[in-house]
Order: structure tokens, then C-alpha cells, then sequence
């Protein structure tokens, strides 16, 4: 039985918290909540489960270190705030406590982050015995485990495609996702952060980096390509209310190029509600989203992933899945030697344990 923290209950946290009150090998010992309307709260009522399990959300993190859980689930919004994040990873990974994770999604290739994410959290693990690992469904599920599904079924390839073909409208994420990916905005609107220079290849260049060092193929050069779709017309949904002029679809992708051909591609076409950027490409079969791989070889291979619910939709049905990356291998992230763990460290067979029950 592991003894586990659940750190945040966003979009992935609750997801990740019902998993582990649910789990009979797992044990809920501690939530972590930053918000004042979650902090006294009980844990089930934070991820909509009826029972009371006797756990309340704090924000004092010494107090949850003090519990001496065997692992911390940090799902917390990372990538706005990296520096206070580290601080808070380093504190648990130094006092010897394991974490997994959504957040710090850099870290979903460790061996490629840079020094400013690998040696704080790399020397906080070394020096409190312990292990982080990050992963979830893009980046990670879609760049690496869905990839070698694909690759194993080839002799040869000649080019990787990975694809998000999602529709965010029911996503309730404005204030990260819709903002960073620029919905709404106009086209003489300063560019939002995900469009600067540099922060896509940041964010994704690593799983493209990572394929290529696996197969052993030299880069020329990782780039990104990003289009903008403007609605001609109003859309009300979840994510946004966007205007007439405004931002409603967005394909981007980084490309791993070799001889001036993009040989591997990770792109995501995003709109918000089907009618958005019509000519663009849409998941199969009339679903809303789809992450999709396609390797050109011998012989051709497209894997299409839906993840669905009958409850939720399904970008949420994505934060379950995402959180099921990190919760699967709780078990296995205790045993690891310590250090900062990629996805190929872990053998496969380990992520399915505990899981029927
Ligand atoms: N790789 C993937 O496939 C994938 C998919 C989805 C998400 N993610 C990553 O997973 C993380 C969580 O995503 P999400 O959609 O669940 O995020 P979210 O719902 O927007 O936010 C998660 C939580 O962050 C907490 N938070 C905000 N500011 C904080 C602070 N200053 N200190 C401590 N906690 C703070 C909030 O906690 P309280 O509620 O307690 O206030 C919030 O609930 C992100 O880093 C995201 O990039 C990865």
C-alpha cells in the first residue's frame, strides 16, 4: 500500500485524487489545495465523490511533508509559475518523498531539459533518495508510448506524424490554455506566450528530440509553424466568447528536419467548436478529438487514440487519462533509483499493475 499526497485538484487533480481514493493499493494521506475556498475542504468533496474520507485540503506544505507519504501526485499549474513550482518539487523530492507528475511538461524528456530544470531537481532527488517523473497524453502518451506502438509494426520509416486534432470548446481552461493559445485575440494583438519565439520547440521540441536520439537520426534543425484561424462569425462556448475577427482555431507544430524534410512532426489543430477552420483536418468518424499518430514506412501505420467518457467530454476525458500516466506508476516510481525518470526507464508490463479492481 502506497501512502500518497495529491497536490492541487485542477482539470488533472481531481481526476488523479478520485484514482487514488478509489485504489485499493494506494492511500490517500494528504491534499494540497492553493486556493482559500478549497483549504479545510474534504478531499472527496474537491473531486465530487459523496463519502467523506476524513483527508482536508491544506496549503502548508511542511505539513504534508511531515506526513511522510511515499509519493506526491503534483498536478499543480506549473508552467505559468516554474520557479516557485521547482521550489516546491525540490522541497518534497530533498525530504525524500517521490513525485509524479502533469505539470513541468519539459520534463516529459528529463534527459533533454535544461540545466536550470535538471540540476535543482536533479540534485534535490539525489540528495533525498528520491524519483520525479512527468508524463501525460501530449506531451507524452502521444510522443512516446503511442510513437512506439507505431515504430514496432515497421521495418522502416520514413517520417513520424504526431497529432491533437481537438476541439477545446467545452474545455473550462481559459486562463492557461485558451489564453496561451491566443483565443480570442485579434490579429494586431501582441502574440500570446505559447506564439513567442522559441516556447512551442521548448515545450515540444523535446519529444521530437527524444524520437530522433532513439532512432538515431541527426537533426538539421527542430522548428515550428504556427496558422491562425479568424471566425467570421461569433462563438459562445465553454473555453471562450470569441468575436467576429477573432481568433478561433490554431494549427501549430515543431518539426524535427533532416535534409530540409520535416521527418518528425508534432502538431496540434485546435478550434473552438466544429465549425471552426473548416478546411483544416478533423479527427475520424465525427469525433471531437483524436491523438493520432501516422508513420510513412513499410508499411504505413496510423494509430488514432479516443479517450471518452459517458460523463465528461472529452478534453476532460483526456485529464483522466493524463492523470492515469502519473498515477499508474506510483508503485513502480517508489522502487526506482532515484533521479529524475523518462518514460523508456519504465518497463511497460509495470503501468498496469493495480489497475482492475
Ligand atoms: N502533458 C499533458 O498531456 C497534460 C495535460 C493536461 C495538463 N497538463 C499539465 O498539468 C498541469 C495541470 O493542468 P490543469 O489543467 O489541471 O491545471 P489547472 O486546472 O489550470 O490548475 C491546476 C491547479 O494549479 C493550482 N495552482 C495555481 N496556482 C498555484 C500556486 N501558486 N501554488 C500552488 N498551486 C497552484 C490550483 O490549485 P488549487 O485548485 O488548489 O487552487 C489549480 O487547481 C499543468 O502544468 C499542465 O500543463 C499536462
Amino acid at each position: 500500500m502506497r501512502r500518497v499526497v495529491q497536490f492541487s485538484t485542477g482539470n488533472v487533480g481531481q481526476h488523479s485524487l478520485r484514482a487514488i481514493i478509489g485504489r485499493p493499493d494506494l492511500e490517500l494521506v494528504g491534499v494540497h489545495a492553493a486556493s482559500p475556498t478549497k483549504v479545510g475542504r474534504d478531499a472527496a468533496e474537491l473531486c465530487g465523490l459523496d463519502e467523506p474520507t476524513g483527508i482536508v485540503a491544506t496549503d502548508d506544505i511542511d505539513a504534508l511533508i511531515a506526513l511522510g507519504p511515499d509519493c506526491v501526485v503534483y498536478t499543480a499549474q506549473a508552467e505559468t509559475r516554474p520557479m516557485e513550482a521547482i521550489e516546491q518539487l525540490v522541497k518534497f523530492l530533498s525530504a525524500g518523498i517521490n513525485v509524479v507528475a502533469s505539470s513541468m511538461v519539459w520534463l516529459v524528456t528529463p534527459r533533454l531539459a535544461d540545466d536550470w530544470l535538471r540540476e535543482p531537481l536533479g540534485q534535490a532527488c539525489e540528495s533525498g533518495d528520491a524519483s520525479l517523473y512527468v508524463n501525460g497524453i501530449d506531451p507524452g502518451y502521444s510522443g512516446d508510448t503511442e510513437v512506439h506502438s507505431a515504430l514496432s509494426l515497421v521495418t522502416r520509416a520514413t517520417s513520424i506524424t504526431v497529432q491533437e486534432i481537438f476541439d477545446y470548446a467545452n474545455y473550462d481552461d481559459y486562463e492557461f490554455t485558451g489564453k496561451s493559445m491566443g483565443f480570442g485575440l485579434s490579429p494586431e494583438d501582441e502574440d500570446p506566450i505559447f506564439y513567442v519565439p522559441g516556447v512551442l520547440t521548448s515545450m515540444w521540441g523535446g519529444p521530437v528530440r527524444n524520437l530522433a536520439v532513439q532512432l538515431g537520426v541527426e537533426l538539421d534543425d527542430v522548428t515550428q509553424r504556427i496558422e491562425r484561424w479568424y471566425t467570421p462569425t461569433r462563438i459562445e462556448c465553454k473555453m471562450a466568447t470569441v468575436e467576429p475577427g477573432q481568433m478561433a482555431a490554431v494549427r501549430f507544430a515543431v518539426e524535427g528536419v533532416r535534409d530540409g524534410v520535416a521527418v518528425i512532426t508534432m502538431e496540434h489543430v485546435t478550434r473552438l467548436t466544429a465549425g471552426a477552420a473548416p478546411e483544416w483536418e478533423y479527427p475520424p468518424d465525427g469525433k471531437t478529438g483524436v491523438h493520432r499518430v501516422v508513420v510513412e514506412g513499410e508499411p504505413r501505420v496510423e494509430l488514432n487514440t479516443h479517450v471518452s467518457h459517458p460523463a465528461l467530454d472529452v478534453t476532460e476525458a483526456g485529464c483522466v487519462s493524463t492523470a492515469a500516466r502519473v498515477v499508474n506508476v506510483i508503485d513502480w516510481v517508489c522502487r526506482a533509483p532515484k533521479g529524475l525518470i523518462a518514460v523508456e526507464d519504465i518497463p511497460q508490463a509495470e503501468v498496469i499493475r493495480g489497475l482492475m479492481w
